[in-house]
């Protein structure tokens, strides 16, 4: 077979990563545990194809050159022992310009589909993780679905839970349009090298996992999402110490914060987590996610609300 296509959601950290020990290889400075998402996500197709003189990529019906989407095909043709050129498609079901990354799941996707269009074997083989690695640092973990912990050592995702053993839903507000103000890669570099708190970010980021790991193994959700609401503002203190500083919040970002806040007042089981933007994503059980969808979407500068749920790892089509 030398054509293959593949899908794969986006998905959430809930313990944080954030810096690289290993700007080649891709590797982090800390593990991190997350949600894979069912509903949104990216779909990629690659041919590789005798006839072809060079690589092609096309996103979203856009011709466009990324070094990094061919150099995840020349790793999987190192590999499969391959000369061929290859036509690579791919979509991103996350709703267009939503400003919502979909790097991970773009990354597993293409990495999953380029390993099977070249005939390699069937199954989570660890290379496959360091080629996603490659393109995207938290990619690896949308190759599985559920509660997914990627191992600071070795790069490679280990599912803690699958997406059916826990009820939980991710209600994303979405603020605002357009790219990243400074990318993840960028920001991360910066925040290692000139934030004063980065060396405690890594130092205390153990405990977090460990204390994460125990709270999904007891369905403990007030549990999880205390430590997933810590874990994201030690990361946003560390972002915000860099020099310059790394500032991705805007106004709606504290009235989103805020209306989660005071849903957990009320009684409801909902906790909020960030990434490298301004969106605003809440974790709770899913029979509360329409009322936490209702809160959001009343917050002022809120654009856009979606409810997901946790979904599978990246598949075959
Ligand atoms: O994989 P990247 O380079 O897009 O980095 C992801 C970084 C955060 O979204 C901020 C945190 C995380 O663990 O996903």
């Amino acid at each position: 077979m030398l054509r293959a296509t593949a899908e794969a959601g986006i998905n959430i950290a809930l313990i944080k990563y954030w810096g690289k020990r290993d700007d080649e290889l891709n590797l982090p400075a800390v593990g991190s545990i997350s949600l894979t998402l069912c509903e949104l996500g990216s779909r990629s197709t690659v041919h590789f194809d005798p006839a072809l003189s060079a690589d092609s990529f096309v996103l979203d019906t856009v011709e466009r050159t990324d070094p990094r989407v061919f150099g995840t095909l020349d790793a999987v043709r190192q590999i499969a022992g391959l000369s061929t050129k290859a036509r690579v498609e791919s979509f991103n079901t996350v709703p267009t310009a939503s400003g919502l990354a979909s790097s991970a799941s773009g990354a597993a996707a293409l990495a999953t589909a380029a390993w099977h269009a070249a005939g390699l074997p069937p199954g989570l083989d660890p290379r496959l993780a360091d080629i996603t690695r490659i393109n995207s640092g938290s990619g690896p973990r949308s190759l599985l679905g559920g509660l997914v912990e990627l191992d600071r050592e070795s790069g490679q995702p280990v599912q803690l839970l699958p997406a059916a053993d826990w009820d939980l839903a991710m209600v994303v507000a979405v603020l605002g349009r357009g790219p990243k103000a400074v990318s993840s890669r960028v920001g991360m570099a910066r925040s290692r090298k000139s934030s004063p708190y980065f060396a405690q970010w890594v130092a205390s980021h153990p405990a977090d996992l460990q204390a994460a790991r125990a709270a999904i193994m007891h369905r403990d959700l007030e549990q999880l999402g205390v430590l997933m609401e810590h874990s994201t503002q030690k990361m946003h203190a560390c972002m915000l110490a860099s020099k310059p500083a790394l500032m991705y919040w805007r106004p709606a970002t504290i009235a989103a914060l805020e209306a989660i806040h005071a849903l957990r007042t009320k009684g409801v089981g909902v906790w909020s987590t960030m990434d490298a933007g301004p969106h605003v994503k809440a974790l709770c059980q899913r029979g509360d996610a329409a009322q936490v969808h209702r809160a959001l979407l009343a917050t002022d500068g809120v654009d856009e609300v979606l409810v997901t749920t946790p979904g599978p790892g990246t598949r075959l089509l």
